[in-house]
């Protein structure tokens, strides 16, 4: 039995979450959900927005599928993903036959160092209009990301990926905080003999995932180098309804779509289910559930390319319907 935490958050989570669960339950794995409450409504209801409850919850179950939190956000998930001690953040940047994408042999995983960095949120107002954010890296935390990193770049290349890490950083400019990252970086690929290292300065690297992204394997960099990245690659392969994250941690498992709670379209069952869906495709991996997690991938590209989508993509479905079309064939039925 997989005990899992569910989060469906404010906004369009409310309809993507309950829509993956469609699909979760056609896989026939045994399952079982436990709901929990997070985000703008609740905090409005009780005055918390992530309650004792939910994370009592979340550190009780094998995994959480979150949806999304509106203007809590930060105190939802940036709190849960610290909890959890869910240190990276993986993003993979894949085009789907069917959807608008730069190229379709964009296939590459971004790892976002998720606990430090500029997110540490350490500000302060040292005078009058003068303000200031302190920039936290450490050894401990680029070993574990670098390490992490390069045990997914093995994984890949048992799948017959290249095998190769690339870490985007800036240590021309940030020379003790990024030249201590690209240093360790190097130290840490040294036990990967395998596997290829190489390094780009961040702004380079955001050039590079649009004129060359057909090259990269897995890309590592810190948190906010990683928050911006990753929304831009989103953009290459179909945009934020498309792009799905995983949170991973040695004890904990968080998995989320990119997007927030769209409250320009919450409520009309017009959201794309797919970045969701996706995220509980990382889900079901991580449980090990790798045959089910393949068969629900499949189910999905086959609906992406037949059009079968909701208005965004240019189909006609609403979120249900297409999450309905993916549970048939992830069925069999179809
Ligand atoms: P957003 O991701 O919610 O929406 C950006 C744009 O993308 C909107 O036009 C929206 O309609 C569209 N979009 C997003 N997901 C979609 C989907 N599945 N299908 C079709 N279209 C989709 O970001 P925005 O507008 O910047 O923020 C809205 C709220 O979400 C804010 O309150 C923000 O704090 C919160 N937020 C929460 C996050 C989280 O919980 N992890 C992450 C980002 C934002
Ligand atoms: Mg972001």
């Amino acid at each position: 039995m997989h005990k899992i935490c569910v989060i469906e958050g404010d906004g369009i989570g409310k309809e993507v979450v309950p829509a993956t669960i469609q699909v979760l339950e056609a896989t026939g794995l045994p399952f079982e959900f436990v709901y929990a409450e997070a985000g703008d409504e609740v905090y409005k209801r009780t005055g918390k927005a992530l309650p004792e409850e939910t994370i009592e919850t979340a550190l009780d179950c094998e995994a959480v599928l979150f949806g999304a939190a509106g203007e809590t956000a930060a105190d939802v998930i940036v709190k849960l993903r610290q909890i959890l001690d869910t240190y990276a953040n993986v993003r993979p940047v894949k085009a789907y036959k069917g959807v608008k994408c730069l190229r379709p042999d964009i296939d590459y995983v971004i790892v976002r160092e998720n606990t430090e960095g500029l997110y540490k949120g350490i500000e302060a107002e040292i005078d009058e209009g003068v303000t200031i954010a302190t920039r936290v890296i450490t050894e401990k935390a680029c070993e574990r990301i670098f390490r992490f990193a390069f045990n997914l770049a093995e994984e890949r290349k048992k799948m017959g990926k290249e095998g190769k890490v690339t870490c985007a950083h800036k240590a021309n400019v940030l020379k003790l905080t990024d030249g201590l990252f690209k240093k360790i970086f190097y130290k840490v690929a040294e036990e990967y003999n395998d596997i290829k290292a190489e390094d780009y300065y961040i702004d380079a690297m955001n050039m590079y995932i649009i004129t060359k992204p057909q090259v990269f394997d897995v890309v590592v960099t810190s948190n906010l180098f990683g928050d911006i990245l990753s929304d831009g690659a989103a953009g290459t392969v179909g945009g934020l309804g498309l792009a799905p994250s995983a949170n991973i941690g040695d004890e904990h498992g968080l998995f989320e779509p990119v997007h927030g709670s769209a409250p320009d379209i919450a409520g009309k069952k017009i959201a794309n289910p797919t970045a969701t869906i996706l995220s509980a495709v990382l889900m079901l991996r991580y449980l090990g559930e790798y045959e089910a997690a393949d068969k629900v991938e499949n189910a999905l590209e086959e609906v992406l390319s037949l059009g079968l989508t909701t208005p965004d993509l240019g189909g006609n479905l609403n979120t249900f319907e297409m999450a309905e079309e993916v549970a048939k064939r992830v069925r069999g039925e179809k």
